[in-house]
């Protein structure tokens, strides 16, 4: 599967021509796959156009050519609390320290994806779109800020955005749409929107009985399928909601589940295409102005109040507490289309050849009535499907998350809980390839006995000598917490010299607190052990990232 590869860099040979007058370059920052989407739906609308474009990974784009663009698309996705996707790091970091110069003369346009029910809906579009006029770019249109149903109107501003770079690309040869043509190739026939039915073989729970977490090691064939992963891809899983939990929100709203919708019968809609358990903003607006009720629309007046529920219920908990009659038109209105939901893939083909391998930590919260509520594809996949049925899968391939190409160079994995995923796939890899280069991995979980993931395996790859260490921080196993981070500061003389000699160092698991006080622990290594100032601790590690000798893939 050229797929990725092939795609990035520079516009074909054929585009020379047409560079005088300008030729366009879209560049993506994507973390889940949707931006990369969009920016590919974008290459076919301006080849249609006759315009000569160039598609690139933000993470596979030197920084210091944007002098030379003229015509730019940024589409970039935003995360956590308004961070930018990995791959997009490095450029926003040097745009917004105002390291690229003056960009006069550029003419941009910026699309921004996100979840607006997170309070930095969009930063990283913002960003972008302020760092690049500030440089001196001219903004053609207004950047488009769009949701997580954002295709129909990527579509359109991106037919608007288009037509207005069109106008000063000068007669852009139509002959340079060759190039783009290309990007076909490789495609296999299963993807996001038409996902491999694939079966589930494997539901084992890999936590012991006395664990707070449950964790399921999960093994899928993909026998037949045609489909081809890497280490450090994600599997997208397909769920479908708990049919109890269908039947519960269908009674609060006074609905039988018979009415008929576009997806059939509207309990087959809610079943298969709508959100239940992932709670937006606009829900609980919605469901205000319709209710009228008082008590609601006061909650709903509260961006705190509203903030806190988002975080804390799902969609069925509102309407326990403010039960509604609607129409199926009305409660499919204040739904959200069901997405796919990313799996890092635990397994390497050379190694399990047709089958695929999870590491699903199992979603369960409990709610303030004691109710139990559950994540949805992680209990879909650990409750509710049986072994042998089947369950609709693709590849979502991460060329920001890979072995390095030489098997020479050192590893180091940091990987708690299950973050541990894809070093699994990492060492089976490199055990399979007779890589010559150290592995070091990081592993923290709560208790010993009960969360040690994959215990023998490691065990195993340590006696072999494939694991040259080892380095444990099991939480809760004494009176103070020990985290990975604490380990990596103990061994910090050791890591520096591992960085020195060229390793290469990953981070997966928790974005939100763990990779930053990783990301904290690992300057301070530098700096103290480097011999440096913060400074230059934060440049060492921003030379790693470019040099893709720092990656992380974090949620
Ligand atoms: P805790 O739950 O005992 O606090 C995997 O979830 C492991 O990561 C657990 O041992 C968990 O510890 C730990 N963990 C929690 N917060 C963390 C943080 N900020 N940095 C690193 N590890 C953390």
């Amino acid at each position: 599967y050229l797929y990725g590869l092939s795609q990035g860099g520079v516009a074909p040979a054929a585009a020379a021509p047409a560079a005088a007058s300008g030729s366009l370059t879209i560049l993506y920052g994507s973390q889940t796959g949707n931006a990369k989407g969009v920016a590919e739906s974008l290459r076919k609308l301006a080849a249609d156009k006759g315009i000569s474009v160039s598609v690139t990974a933000m993470s596979d784009y030197k920084p210091k050519q944007l002098k030379k663009e003229s015509h730019l698309l940024v589409v970039v996705s935003t995360y956590g609390e308004g961070e930018p996707p990995e791959s997009a790091v490095d450029l926003h970091e040097q745009l917004k320290k105002g390291k690229l110069g003056k960009l006069d003369g550029l003419k941009f346009a910026v699309l921004g994806l996100g979840d607006s029910s997170y309070e930095f809906f969009c930063q990283t579009a913002k960003d972008f779109d302020t760092f690049l006029a500030k440089a001196g770019g001219e903004r053609v249109v207004e950047s488009a800020l769009l949701d997580v149903d954002y295709q129909a109107a990527a579509a359109s501003w991106g037919e608007q955005a288009l037509t207005s770079l069109a106008a000063t690309l000068g007669g852009a040869a139509t002959a340079c749409v060759a190039g783009s043509v290309a990007q076909a190739v490789g495609h296999s026939q299963f993807g996001k929107e038409n996902p491999f039915p694939a079966r589930l073989s494997v539901n084992q729970k890999i936590t012991g009985r006395d664990s707070t977490k449950d964790i399921r090691h999960i093994e899928i064939s993909l026998e037949a399928s045609g489909l081809h992963y890497q280490p450090g891809d994600a599997l997208g899983v397909w769920f479908d909601n708990d049919t109890a939990l269908v039947d519960e929100v269908l009674a609060l709203a006074a609905l039988s589940g018979d009415e008929a919708t576009a997806h059939g019968t509207l309990r087959a809609a809610l079943t298969r295409h709508f959100e239940l358990t992932r709670l937006h903003g606009g829900f609980i607006t919605g469901l205000a102005d319709i209710s009228g009720n008082a008590a609601l629309q006061d909650l709903a007046g509260d961006k705190a109040q509203i903030n806190a529920l988002v975080a804390s219920a799902q969609v069925v908990d509102v309407l326990k507490r403010f039960p509604t009659a609607l129409t199926a038109e009305q409660l499919i209105g204040l739904l959200r289309p069901l997405t796919p939901r990313l799996y890092s893939i635990a397994s390497a083909q050379s190694e399990v050849e047709d089958e695929v391998h999870l590491t699903v930590g199992v979603v369960r919260y409990p709610q303030q009535d004691g109710t139990l509520r559950s994540g949805a594809a992680s209990s879909y996949l650990a409750d509710r499907l049986e072994e042998g049925a089947e369950v609709r899968v693709f590849v979502e391939h991460n060329d920001n998350f890979r072995l390095p190409a030489n098997p020479d160079t050192p590893i180091i994995m940091v990987g708690p809980g299950t973050g541990i995923a894809p070093f699994r796939a990492f060492m089976q890899e490199r055990e399979a390839q007779g890589a010559q280069g150290k592995n070091w991995l990081f592993f923290g979980n709560p208790h010993f006995t009960q969360d040690f993931l994959y215990q023998v395996e490691w065990q195993r790859y340590v006696k072999s000598g494939l694991l040259s260490q080892i380095s444990l921080a099991f939480s809760r196993d004494q009176a103070e917490k020990i985290y990975v981070q604490d380990r990596l500061r103990e061994a910090g003389q050791e890591i520096y010299q591992w960085l020195e000699a060229g390793a290469h160092f990953y981070v997966c698991g928790d974005a939100n607190k763990m990779a930053k006080d990783v990301q904290e622990a690992l300057l301070e290594v530098i700096a103290k052990h480097g011999h440096k100032s913060r400074e230059e601790a934060e440049e060492y590690l921003s030379e790693l990232r470019r040099a893709k000798r720092y990656q992380r893939d974090v949620y």
